[in-house]
């Protein structure tokens, strides 16, 4: 079956990039000229994505009218010739019709309860999960290259990425299976922060996800975990117990804009790179 619904929980606090985050969504801080929520819109769009189910919360709601049109202002930048380039921009961060649906989680219980919020909307099929908060910046969209992994071997598929050894404690890493199949790594476990010499592997969960909708019916009855949070992981480690699970090494470079130093090290690599600005804040850094 193929991959049409994802699910991108936004009802988390951000309390570690506070107070930037008091009073606007941390989804919705800016990378240079748009949303971090807009590069994993999109990396989810190229990946055929046909509807996109929010996980927000209160004081969310920003997130809401992003997404819509704005009449005001795209019939004041159609009044103006000068404005036709902003207004194409504008109007491509409109999600079709019928093509996102908005459900609260009213407390923030964790990833797990954010995702089992979606459950009815999502239904009986395979559907993806990407973390807002990293971005990844890749020639092909990470989540597209994890659903061409998916049409081959199918089953649940998480993304993975090598950190240096000396640092693979800080991350949720996974322990391979067989043998690997390209990109594709047959898993048997996901171990939370592993001191180094016990690590199974240097490769990081980072934020992407295909699953089937069986994890809906785990999710339904997992108790809080690490943190006294309800886990997404504590119910893939259950739903591994019954079908296959993948990790794939997505081609690309991801990046955590939930903590401070992760959201700098966002809008520099994107600042670097843009069209617009490129030259010039390559230039700022220079002199820096
Ligand atoms: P994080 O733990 O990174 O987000 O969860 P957070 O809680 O907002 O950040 P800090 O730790 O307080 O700084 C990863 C993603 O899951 C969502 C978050 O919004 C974030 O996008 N999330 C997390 C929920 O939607 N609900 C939750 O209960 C927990």
């Amino acid at each position: 079956m193929t991959i049409r619904k994802a699910v991108l929980p936004v009802a988390g606090f951000g309390t570690r990039v506070l107070p930037a985050t008091k009073a606007i969504p941390k989804e919705l801080l800016p990378v240079v000229d748009r949303p971090a929520l807009q590069y994993v819109v999109d990396e989810a769009i190229e990946a055929g994505i046909e509807h996109i189910v929010f996980v927000t919360g209160r004081g969310k709601g920003a997130i809401e009218d992003y997404f819509d049109l704005s009449f005001e202002l795209e019939a004041s930048l159609a009044s103006k010739a000068s404005k036709a380039d902003i207004l194409l921009e504008v109007q491509k961060t409109r999600l079709p019709a019928g093509g996102a649906s908005f459900t609260r989680q009213q407390e923030p219980l964790g990833l797990g309860h954010a995702i089992w919020c979606a459950r009815d909307i999502v239904g009986d099929e395979p559907f993806a999960i990407l973390l807002p908060d990293v971005i990844v910046k890749a020639e092909k969209s990470c989540l597209a290259q994890m659903v061409e992994a998916y049409d081959k071997v199918g089953g649940n598929i998480i993304a993975v990425d090598p950190v240096p050894e000396e640092r693979v404690s800080s991350y949720g890493v996974i322990a391979p299976k067989g043998e690997r199949d390209g990109r594709l790594i047959e898993m048997s476990a996901m171990v939370e922060k592993p001191p180094r010499d016990e690590a199974p592997s240097n490769l990081a969960i980072t934020g992407r996800y295909i699953l089937q909708p069986e994890i809906f019916g785990l999710l339904s009855d997992q108790g809080a975990g690490a943190g006294g949070e309800i886990q997404l992981t504590d119910s893939m480690a259950r739903l591994m117990d019954m079908q296959s699970f993948y990790a794939y090494e997505f081609e690309g470079a991801p990046y955590d804009c939930g903590s401070k130093l992760g959201y700098f090290n966002a809008v520099l690599a994107h600042a670097v790179d843009h069209p617009e600005i490129g030259d010039g804040a390559r230039e700022l850094l220079a002199k820096l």
